[in-house]
């Protein structure tokens, strides 16, 4: 892995984080957030940066040795869960998912046993009779075990998801085979799910109950799906834990005051922008990260995600000349895991020309194009896609956005908005259940 991520900051200011205005704002907030007392603040001993955790060190082995074995008992894999549950496990298996498949070394690896992972696919992430139908569909034929992934075990998407395909499993297998494939994570002690589990007789593990849904990534919520994936999990906590560096913090907090800065100077929207298609689920995660997180009590900055250069051909119009209600960050890839050269036949600018080098191309026209528009842009340079990049990343991320929603006046770690379409959702079942439209 070459060295951490690099930030540059441009038309926006460069805070002064340790003399300047917000230096005790930030050292104060750094203080509470790793001193881990108050409530879900116990993702930050999970980068286990300052060797105050707990050795977690059991319950990561028991994940590598628990996925060595579902990854002899099937090829395929369904992940169930929804936002925090969810997007950061697909956002590892997207970019290791790639990786491998472009033959770099910092893909999804066979974990020593020569066979193939498991296809890890997702289901709970949406309501929809359609997507399910056809997971159901493709699955029907192949070694299938479960993986349900819900904190409070009560959430609907993937209650449903998990009562439609643990029917299937015990109707494909019989009841006995289906509990054998089945795997929970869910809360320590509380909720349904964890009941069931203790019934049933599932294999599980642990969020702990300090650590919120955005927030555990590097909790078994990611690290298993990514350990059945064939991702070196150790390689992703190491690099978390160099996310927890002196350095790293100081950049996050910089990253966060900027961002602040930039909202109280009127951006009321960040747009996230990257270059490589696999890191699609990890600017989700980001979106969901700094949406639940800073959206509340009428402040916070609106997260948007692009996919660039797709995205340029449709949203492209708008930044360049668009009402300048946003600033953007733009997620840059040093040394992408694969590459290919254009053949001689290709338009005589392009012709025998590594396509990474024209995608950083598109980039750098890009933030040239737009800078004359006097657009501020946030670049930050991740060297690879490496699994310690993907930790580190993860953990600049998680800090930058507590960092950014206390300085902001909110509470990073809560989501009170989320229950009101939930209670008007129920409201509906219960009025339509009698004629089930
Ligand atoms: O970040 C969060 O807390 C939420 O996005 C939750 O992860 C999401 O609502 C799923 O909740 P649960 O894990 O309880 O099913």
């Amino acid at each position: 892995m070459k060295d951490g991520l690099k930030i540059q900051f441009n038309g926006c200011p460069e805070a002064d984080v340790e003399n300047g205005p917000l230096a005790e704002h930030l050292t104060r907030i750094e203080k509470r957030l790793f001193a881990r007392k108050e409530p879900f603040t116990g993702w930050v001993g999970l980068s286990a940066g300052r060797g105050e955790t707990p050795s977690p060190d059991a319950e990561r082995k028991r994940i590598t040795v628990v996925a060595e074995r579902v990854r002899k008992q099937c090829d395929v894999f369904v992940v169930i869960g929804i936002g925090g549950s969810y997007l950061g496990a697909r956002a590892a298996v997207e970019i290791f998912g790639a990786a491998d498949e472009a033959g770099s070394e910092n893909g999804a690896q066979d974990g020593g046993s020569g066979r193939k992972a498991p296809e890890i696919l997702f289901a709970g992430q949406n309501i929809s009779g359609t997507y399910h139908a056809s997971l159901l569909n493709s699955i029907r034929n192949r070694e299938v075990c479960l993986c349900v992934i819900s904190k409070s075990g009560t959430t609907a998407e993937p209650n449903i998801a998990f009562s439609v395909l643990k029917s299937f499993l015990i109707e494909k297998y019989g009841l006995a085979e289906a509990r054998k494939r089945i795997y929970a994570i869910t809360d320590p002690t509380g909720g349904s799910l964890r009941a069931e589990a203790a019934e049933q007789g599932y294999e599980t593990f642990e969020i702990p109950a300090d650590i919120g849904g955005r927030y555990s990534v590097l909790s078994a919520v990611g690290l298993f799906p990514m350990a059945v994936a064939g991702v070196d999990i150790n390689r992703v906590l190491s690099g978390a834990e160099r996310a927890a560096s002196e350095d790293s913090i100081k950049a996050a907090k910089k990253y966060a005051a900027a961002r602040k800065a930039l909202f109280d100077g009127g951006k009321a929207i960040e747009v996230i922008e990257h270059y490589e298609p696999a890191l699609f689920y990890f600017a989700e995660w980001l979106k969901q990260l700094f949406g639940e997180s800073e959206g509340k009590d009428g402040t916070g900055l609106f997260p948007a995600a692009l996919s660039f250069s797709a995205d340029l051909h449709s949203m492209g119009q708008f930044l360049q000349e668009g009402r300048q209600i946003f600033f953007e960050t733009v997620l840059n890839v040093v040394s992408p895991p694969g590459d290919l050269t254009t053949p001689q036949s290709a338009d005589p600018l392009l012709a025998g020309r590594s396509m990474n080098a024209v995608n950083r191309a598109a980039m750098e026209g890009v933030i040239a194009a737009h800078r004359a528009a006097d657009i501020p842009i946030i670049r930050i340079d991740v060297p690879d896609l490496s699994p310690e990049n993907f930790g580190l990343m993860v953990f600049f991320f998680e800090l930058s956005c507590a960092f950014t929603a206390y300085l902001m006046g909110v509470n990073p770690f809560d989501q009170p908005g989320v229950e009101q379409y939930k209670k008007e959702m129920k409201r509906i079942l219960a009025e339509t259940r009698a004629e089930n439209r």
